[in-house]
């Protein structure tokens, strides 16, 4: 959000109070501050910079256990690089109890449940340490945090909280408990699944899930889809009354609104990132070594982001038209993520070997059809969707896709995106871009091709058509329309 825009809006009486997992930085040795990755928190950060607000997240690393307990436990204001200020309060839980949280219910159960990732032949299997690390993990995790806003929130009247994602399903009913008054929105940044998709789960824990999600006040999701699936969730596994018209499920005697709010990049923010000077250096390096074209994908190593089958389209796609040998580069920046859990640290070899396999099979002594980068270094990443002709967004099922809205903004080539129908960007950007089933591998190696020869013109008018979408609206509009929301849902409206 541009400080000219977030000027002319008007401010909510109170602070807000923001919750999630991941906050907005990280702290590392000598007193270095990162910034968190992942979707939420390039959501969220404008916001939390030009609103009042407090944002409360987990202590991710020991360095930010001692600032927390340098500022007593309270919060305090943190400089982020590349600019914002925010004030942030950090809550650390026991780490046993916090292993169990993250690297055995929220990932890899939720996360999986949520993005149709079981081979349910092979997997879950629902033991004692799945359903303990609910109790004992996940649950004592949202006691820590409710419990910090809880304090935070002592003093204000009718405070408003924002609860961030799958991590935080129990805390609401939690705050709810503690203080009637409070209003709670929850925004959930993955997709919401079909009600079978959860029946892996037990149903006590499927039931104090929704019971913990539905004492929000009002819940969002990034698409009409999620909206729809949770709505019938409510009703097929847990026997509500839902108007799903007015988006709208009746539990506990109140009534809860369920509503899709697509996220906008900080699209002002990602061009200033992409003037930096580093930025301008990595360029160069990169157009001296580019061949004729460049496909980029950029991506957490995740599952859900379909790398392996991207790298199987290339190798067919060259198999196929080895006219194109020697003068296409598919560049990859995967950031490492969740390497304590053991799917993703195999998703990580897996990836590896295939690059491998394919650069061994189609590469020359001078050419290596495949770069993997495996960082996480946003200046690179934007250097390279300066240049990219093609943007691969292939993912099996992603909550909105934030890579699909920065490229766009930063290409200077008229690159065509290729995306995945499973994205959430898909419903707003599915016009402009080529449209691929994410399993189809065949699919994805013609539209490698047909990126590749389009004429310049229809290249240029879906690069325009991107672009205008993309820059027509920012965070501050998305975090508007929830607080009209909320203002109307408290005004007794429906
Ligand atoms: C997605 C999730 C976020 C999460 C991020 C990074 O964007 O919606 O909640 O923070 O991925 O994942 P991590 O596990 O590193 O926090």
């Amino acid at each position: 959000m541009s400080a000219r825009a977030a000027a002319g809006r008007p401010k909510p009486a109170a602070p807000l109070v923001l919750v999630s997992n991941r906050g907005p930085v990280t702290f590392h040795e000598d007193g270095e501050v990162r910034r968190g990755t992942g979707g939420l928190v390039t959501a969220l950060t404008g916001l939390a910079s030009h609103r009042e607000a407090v944002w409360i997240a987990s202590a991710m690393s020991e360095h930010d256990i001692e600032v927390a307990d340098a500022n007593g436990g309270g919060s305090f204001a943190v400089r982020a690089p590349g600019g914002g200020e925010y004030r942030v309060r950090f809550v650390a839980s026991d780490p046993e109890a916090y292993d169990r949280f993250y690297n055995v219910f929220a990932n890899p159960m939720l996360w999986f449940i949520q993005h149709y990732l079981w081979d349910l032949s092979n997997a879950p299997d629902i033991r004692r340490e799945e359903v303990e690390a609910f109790e004992f993990g996940y649950n004592a995790v949202n006691e820590d945090l409710a419990a910090a806003v809880i304090e935070e929130i002592a003093e204000l009247a009718q405070p408003v909280v924002m609860v961030h994602d799958y991590h935080l399903y129990t805390l609401p009913r939690m705050v709810r408990e503690a203080r009637p008054d409070a209003f709670l929105h929850h925004f959930v940044h993955i997709p919401w699944t079909q009600p079978d998709a959860w029946r892996v789960l037990p149903s006590r824990i499927t039931e104090e899930i929704f019971a913990g999600v539905l004492s929000n006040d009002i819940v969002g999701f990034h698409t009409r889809s999620y909206r729809r699936n949770f709505l019938q969730c409510c009703r097929d596994l847990m026997d509500l009354e839902v108007d799903f018209e007015a988006g709208v499920v009746s539990f506990d005697g109140r009534e809860v609104w369920v509503r899709a709010y697509p996220l906008p990049i900080d699209h002002v923010a990602t061009a200033r990132i992409a003037e930096g000077e580093r930025v301008g250096q990595l360029e160069g390096e990169l157009l001296r070594r580019r061949r004729d074209f460049l496909i980029l994908r950029v991506d957490r190593a995740d599952l859900s982001k379909n790398v392996l089958r991207g790298f199987s389209a290339f190798d067919m796609f060259l198999e196929q038209h080895p006219e194109f040998v020697e003068r296409v580069t598919f560049m990859a920046q995967l950031m490492p993520s969740r390497t304590d859990v053991p799917q993703y640290a195999e998703y990580l070899e897996r990836i590896e070997a295939l690059v491998a396999v394919v650069n061994h099979r189609h590469g020359t002594p001078d050419w290596m059809p495949i770069q993997l980068k495996l960082r996480d270094d946003l200046e690179e990443a934007m250097a390279a969707y300066r240049h990219y002709d093609v943007l691969l967004v292939n993912a099996m099922f992603d909550g909105m896709n934030l890579v699909a809205k920065e490229g766009p903004i930063v290409n200077v080539r008229d690159g065509v995106c290729i995306l995945s129908e499973n994205t959430g960007a898909h419903e707003e950007l599915s016009e402009h871009a080529l449209s691929v089933n994410p399993f189809d591998i065949q699919e994805l190696a013609n539209s490698i091709h047909a990126a590749l020869s389009m004429p310049a013109a229809e290249r240029a008018r879906r690069a325009a058509g991107l672009r205008a979408i993309v820059t027509s609206r920012d965070p501050g509009d998305w975090i508007d329309d929830q607080l009209a929301d909320i203002a109307a849902k408290r005004a007794g409206g429906r």
